[in-house]
């Protein structure tokens, strides 16, 4: 084994465990969705909810939910009148979610919207205190763009994936428009100072915005 999974497993035996519903979630992804690694998984999946614990966020919203895995972590972090949007396009994954959702103790604090997220920003009230931005790469300056004015001063972005395997420091391919998108996520993020910002290392990336 590779030490960096020796050190991800070591991490994983002295953090909290995910649980029996996510564990079960994560090994039907495995078997049967084609793109499990998209899952936030056990780690980010603690830290989500380390995260909710630390802001006490009253409102999240998530954009692009797939199988619901961290849409769960972040329900167990938050109170118990918190709510949780999060917004999903393809709506053949309902089944899978709803049969964890269902099974969650915290199910009533979450409401999943299916459609294009693009649309349905706009026709959300905020504001929220936590929105976890991590749906299709290329758009991310637009999700980040519609969800600010209704994100609250001093309210937290989380966004995904933005090292995005190490493509951000290579030669950009012209037709290569997730790298572009993430590339000009960051680039735009880096520039904009309205906001504090940190990327954290963590799996493939994941950076932190406060709103001044
Ligand atoms: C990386 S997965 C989300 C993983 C999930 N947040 C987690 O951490 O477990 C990205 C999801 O975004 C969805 N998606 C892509 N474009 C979208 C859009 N424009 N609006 C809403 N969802 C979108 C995809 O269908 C996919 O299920």
């Amino acid at each position: 084994m590779l030490s960096q999974d020796v050190l991800e497993n070591y991490i994983l035996e002295h953090s909290d465990e995910e649980g029996a519903l996510l564990s079960a979630l994560n090994r039907d992804a495995n078997v049967n969705l084609l793109r499990p690694r998209m899952l936030s998984g056990h780690l980010q999946g603690r830290i989500l909810k380390m995260f909710c614990r630390m802001i006490q966020p009253k409102k999240i919203l998530e954009i692009g939910t797939y199988t619901g895995y961290a849409t769960l972590c972040m329900a167990e972090g938050i109170q118990e009148d918190g709510e949780i949007i999060s917004i999903e396009i393809n709506d053949e994954m309902e089944d899978f979610i709803e049969k964890y959702r269902q099974r969650s103790p915290h199910k009533n604090k979450i409401k999943i919207c299916y459609g294009d997220a693009i649309r349905i920003i706009p026709t959300l009230q905020g504001p929220f205190d936590l929105v976890f931005i991590d749906a299709d790469k290329r758009l991310y300056s637009e999700y980040f763009d519609l969800v600010f004015p209704k994100v609250r001063q001093g309210g937290i972005i989380l966004a995904d994936n933005t090292l995005w395997d190490g493509k951000v420091i290579e030669d950009p391919i012209p037709t290569d428009k997730q790298t572009l998108g993430i590339m000009n996520f960051n680039d735009k993020i880096k520039r904009d100072n309205r906001i504090e910002k940190v990327i954290l290392p963590l799996r493939d990336g994941l950076t932190l915005i406060w709103k001044k």
